[in-house]
C-alpha cells in the first residue's frame, strides 16, 4: 500500500505498470524502479566503478572527508534509515563516524532484494551497528523503520546517489514533504544531488564506452521477458541517453529500431520505427537548489558539502 495525502492507494504490480506505461498515447514509459532486479542491481554496481560515472566516487569523497562533521550535527541520532541503499558501501563512512553512539540501528530500505542482501553483508562487520533491513518501497519502508524508534532517539535519513533525481521536480518535492511528515523536529535528512555540468562530462556517464549502462537499460526488457512472459527481442531495441535541456535532466530511453509488435502477458504493444520507451530520468541541480528544496518541504538547510572534481552536492537537512 502507498499512503498519499492520507489516502491509502494499492501499489501497482509490475504487470500493471508495464501495461499502463507501454499502452500510453504519446511517450511510452516504464518506472525506473524496475531497472533494479538481481541483474540490474549487479550491473548498477559495475556502473559505479566505470571511469565515466563520476557520481559515486564524488559522493564517496564527500562522505570520507566530512562524515565527522555530519556525525557531529547528528549527535542524538541513534537510528539511520537509508532509502534505496544499494550495496551501502558509502554508508560505512557515516556509520563509522557515528561510532561514539553506544549502539546505532541502521535500516536499509530496498526494493531490490539482491541489493538489500549485499548491503547487509557489506556492513555486518560494524560492531556497534545493528542492521534491520526492509525489502520495501521508500515510503512504506520509512514508515515501518521509524516505528522502531526508541524514546528520545533522533533519526537520520540518508537519500544518496542522487536518487532524488529520478523524480520530476514537483513530485520530488512532494516526496521530500512525505519524508518530513514521517519525521520529528530535530531529525535529519542527508540528500545527495548531482549538479549540472558540461554535457561532454555528463552524457558519457549514461552511455559508457563498455556498454554497461546500455545493458542495464536493456535488462528491463529482459526482465519483462523473464517475469511476465514477454517476447521482446533485445536486438530490436537500442539504448539512448539524451539531455533534456528544458527539464535539466538526462533521460534514458529504449529505441525501437524498426516497426514491431511486442507481446507481454497476453497484451500486444505496437512500436513505430524510432519510437522510444523512457526508462529513467536523472535530474541535475544548481548548487543552491537543495537548500531551496529544504525550505519548501519543512526542513532547513544545516550544511552543504560540494565535490569540485565532479560537481555533486551533499546537503544536510534538519526537520523544523
Ligand atoms: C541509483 S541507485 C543508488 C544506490 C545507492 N544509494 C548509491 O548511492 O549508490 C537507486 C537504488 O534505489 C533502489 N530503489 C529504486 N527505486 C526504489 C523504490 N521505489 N523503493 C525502494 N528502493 C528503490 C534501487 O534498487 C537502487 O538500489
Amino acid at each position: 500500500m502507498l499512503i498519499q495525502g492520507g489516502i491509502t492507494l494499492p501499489v501497482k504490480s509490475f504487470a500493471e505498470d508495464v501495461r499502463e506505461g507501454l499502452g500510453k498515447w504519446g511517450q511510452k514509459e516504464l518506472p525506473s524502479k524496475y531497472l533494479y532486479d538481481e541483474v540490474g542491481s549487479a550491473l548498477f554496481e559495475v556502473i559505479t566503478k566505470l571511469p565515466e560515472y563520476g557520481l559515486t566516487r564524488a559522493e564517496e569523497r564527500i562522505l570520507r572527508r566530512h562524515s565527522g562533521a555530519i556525525a557531529e550535527q547528528c549527535a542524538a541520532h541513534g537510528m539511520v534509515i537509508e532509502l534505496g541503499s544499494g550495496n551501502g558501501r558509502k554508508t560505512r563512512w557515516i556509520l563509522g563516524a557515528l561510532a561514539h553512539h553506544p549502539s546505532t540501528t541502521y535500516c536499509p530500505i530496498e526494493i531490490s532484494s539482491a541489493a538489500l542482501v549485499s548491503c547487509e553483508r557489506e556492513l555486518d562487520d560494524l560492531p556497534q551497528v545493528s542492521i534491520v533491513g526492509f525489502e520495501a518501497e521508500y515510503l512504506d519502508g520509512l514508515t515501518r523503520a521509524v516505528a522502531r524508534r526508541r524514546d528520545g532517539e533522533g533519526v537520520l535519513v540518508l537519500f544518496l546517489g542522487s536518487s532524488i533525481g529520478n523524480f520530476d521536480r514537483g513530485p520530488g518535492e512532494d516526496f521530500l514533504r512525505r519524508i518530513r511528515q514521517a519525521l520529528q523536529p530535530g531529525d535529519a535528512l542527508l540528500l545527495g544531488a548531482d549538479l549540472e555540468k558540461p554535457l561532454a562530462q555528463l552524457l558519457p556517464a549514461y552511455d559508457d564506452s563498455l556498454g554497461v549502462t546500455a545493458a542495464f537499460n536493456r535488462n528491463l526488457l529482459a526482465r519483462i521477458n523473464r517475469e511476465l512472459g514477454g517476447d521482446c527481442d533485445l536486438a530490436r531495441f537500442e539504448h539512448v541517453a539524451l539531455y533534456n535541456a528544458r527539464e535539466r535532466r538526462i533521460e534514458m530511453h529504449l529505441r525501437s529500431v524498426e516497426k514491431q509488435t511486442v507481446k507481454i502477458a497476453g497484451a500486444r504493444f505496437i512500436f513505430d520505427c524510432d519510437e522510444t520507451i523512457r526508462t529513467e530520468s536523472c535530474h541535475k541541480y544548481a548548487e543552491d537548489e537543495s537548500a531551496v528544496m529544504a525550505e519548501r518541504t519543512g526542513f532547513e538547510c544545516a550544511a552543504q558539502w560540494v565535490d569540485n572534481e565532479w560537481a555533486f552536492a551533499e546537503t544536510l537537512f534538519k526537520a523544523v
